[in-house]
């Protein structure tokens, strides 16, 4: 059941949409923010709160993804797979994140600290290679840095 700070949350933003289905990507992040994921059960309580079908919404989640649908650690790093990072040193960069974290990409710490997943192009392809770490945009990122970068996410 989505909680009542949710559920405020959602439906403040339907004065700024068409309707309510268009508040649907909103709605999954908003559920994100507070739980870290979007479960089978949330999907279905936000699909019914919006009156789409759970597919639907499930469709949507799935092309859109920032949206988790499996439990992530507390930071999730992004690292973008595209061609100018691709170019720019992405092979390294996810070796040594892989071999720092002692994990593969999709996967989550031990610890449950960290979640690797790769994304598209974050837009800052001038300097790559670029990665985020939760809200935080990394750039031209140094792979002999990254305990610099990662530690100060505990
Ligand atoms: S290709 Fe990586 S930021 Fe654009």
């Amino acid at each position: 059941m989505l909680s009542p700070e949710e559920l405020r949350e959602i439906e403040s933003e339907f004065p700024h949409y068409p309707n309510k289905q268009a508040v649907c990507i909103d709605a999954m992040k908003i559920v994100q923010k507070h739980r870290g994921w979007v479960s089978d059960e949330n999907l279905k309580d936000i699909a019914e709160l919006l009156g789409m079908s759970v597919d639907e919404l499930d469709g949507v989640a799935t092309f859109y993804n920032l949206i988790f649908r499996k439990p992530v650690g507390r930071h999730v790093i992004m690292v973008c797979d595209s061609v100018s990072c691709w170019v720019m040193g992405y092979e390294r960069l996810r070796k040594e994140l892989k071999n720092r974290l002692g994990i593969q990409m999709g996967e989550t710490t031990a610890d449950g600290r960290f979640t690797l997943l790769p994304i598209v192009c974050l837009g800052a392809c001038d300097r790559a290679p670029a990665m985020t770490v939760d809200e935080d945009l990394h750039l031209n990122v140094d792979p002999q840095k990254l305990d610099g970068v990662l530690e100060k996410y505990k």
